[in-house]
């Protein structure tokens, strides 16, 4: 049987979430990670959920809930379940106008400051960075700034995500032609290595990402990364209600180093968030700066 015909008999299959049970599981994702599922967005959870629920022989989500709090592998399943409710879209060299705004005034800036300070260390924190396009991005953009000087920096990206399926995809390091859709042709040649299944990063970049999970909604688990020059959230606060967006911007300005720049989505602004970041207004993206 064809796979689509397949999940369609297992949609059909699967049972309605009831009000209350939407209410319940849309709760619980919100006090674990901070996403908010809108009413309208229901049918997410039955499409994402459903064929789960007939894999474990569950009659209704409220089960499913109660496992995920309390069923004997809820750490097991609660790693399957962030993996199925997160939106992962995402791509390499994402928004070229706001990575030219970010090269031309962040990362140059950043590295000037260093150099200056005659201090090579840099840190950047790639929140949400799902499958790792996102910071391996960046590990492209910190070799074509610095060339072979880059042997002389300490430079490391931090690379976190919810979604466990989405560091593993991350970790492997290998990717199809849609992932490289915006990637310049010369930059696809030089910083990834044309296998059978797809495209490897290069190696050289990919040493300079620590790839791990966390969830942006622990607090404890946020101050452990290490301080920032540069800290990128795009796509990311999109899923988060005002009061989670507060929180993380919050967490960010703290594990900025004075002077950092935090870097969101294009169509993300926090002015109703936080007023201690000044906005940077170029043509192509706003990036927000923490003060000297
Ligand atoms: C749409 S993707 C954006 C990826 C990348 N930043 C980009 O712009 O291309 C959003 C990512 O945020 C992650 N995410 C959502 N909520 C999170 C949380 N509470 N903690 C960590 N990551 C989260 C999701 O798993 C997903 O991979």
């Amino acid at each position: 049987m064809a796979a689509s015909t397949q999940s369609t008999l297992n949609l059909r299959q699967s049972p309605p979430i009831s009000a209350k049970e939407f209410t319940e599981l849309r709760q619980f994702i919100y006090d674990l990670s901070g996403i908010d599922i809108p009413e309208r967005r229901k049918y997410l959870l039955e499409n994402r959920l459903g064929p789960r629920l007939l894999e474990l022989g569950l009659r209704t989500y409220g089960e499913y809930t109660m496992l995920l709090r309390r069923g004997p592998k809820k750490d097991e399943e609660l790693k399957f379940f962030f993996s199925k409710i997160t939106t992962n879209e995402t791509s390499f060299f994402r928004d070229l106008k706001q990575l030219d705004v970010f090269e031309k005034h962040v990362l140059q800036d950043v590295l000037a400051e260093r150099g200056k300070l005659d201090d090579k260390n840099l840190h950047i924190w790639s929140a949400g960075c799902s499958s790792g396009e996102e910071p391996y991005t960046l590990g492209i953009m910190l070799h074509e700034a610095l060339r072979m000087s880059i042997i002389g920096w300490k430079a490391r990206i931090t690379a976190n995500d919810l979604s466990p399926d989405m560091i593993a995809k991350a970790r492997e390091g290998l990717y199809g032609d849609h992932a490289l859709r915006t990637t310049p042709k010369d930059i696809v040649n030089r910083y990834f290595l044309k296998e059978t299944g797809g495209y490897r990063i290069h190696p050289k970049v990919k040493k300079l990402v620590s790839l791990g999970l966390i969830n942006l909604n622990d607090k404890l688990a946020m101050k452990r990364v290490p301080r920032s020059h540069i800290i990128f959230c795009r796509n990311v606060i999109i899923y988060f209600d005002d009061a989670m967006k507060q929180k993380v911007i919050a967490g960010f300005y703290d594990n900025l180093l004075p002077g950092g720049y935090l870097v969101l989505g294009h169509s993300e602004t926090i002015h109703k968030h936080s007023l201690a970041f000044k906005p940077l207004i170029k043509p192509g993206g706003i990036v927000y700066r923490k003060e000297a």
